[in-house]
């Protein structure tokens, strides 16, 4: 009986191969309040109180082709802040554990 626990334990993992996935997490973590990703047919969400004027300003920005103008570890970096592109951070730090920073920076660089 005991040799078992390792199997079952194994096993779990077979059959939940994706704990984190990007795509989900985009919309999970609210991303899409600020972006659409056109190509992956996620739009914008509706703003929760359309009278009152949202700080983000403009157009959402679309995230369709990030892959091509950024890796990873640029994406890991802008999220949380740590890096800065034209004198400016990111609008929003990024709330969450590294594994999911990791498969949402990993699916955003697979967008070409
Ligand atoms: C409050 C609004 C807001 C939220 C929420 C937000 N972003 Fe952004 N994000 C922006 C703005 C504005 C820019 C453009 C900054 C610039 O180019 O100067 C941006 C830029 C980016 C870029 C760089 C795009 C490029 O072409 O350089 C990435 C990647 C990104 N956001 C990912 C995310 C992810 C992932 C989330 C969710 C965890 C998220 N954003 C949540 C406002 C937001």
């Amino acid at each position: 009986m005991l040799h078992l626990f390792p199997l079952l334990w194994g096993l779990g993992f077979i059959t939940h191969p994706v704990a984190v996935d990007g795509k989900a997490l985009f919309t999970d973590k609210k991303c899409n309040k600020c972006h659409t990703i056109e190509s992956q047919g996620i739009a914008v969400l509706p703003k929760a109180n359309a009278d009152e004027e949202e700080d983000e300003g403009s157009e959402p920005k679309d995230l369709s082709h990030v892959g091509s103008d950024h890796d990873v570890a640029q994406i890991k970096q802008w999220l949380q802040r740590t890096l800065e592109k034209d004198g400016k951070k990111h609008k929003k730090k990024f709330v969450g554990s590294d594994e999911e920073l990791d498969a949402i920076a990993q699916w955003l660089v697979s967008l070409k």
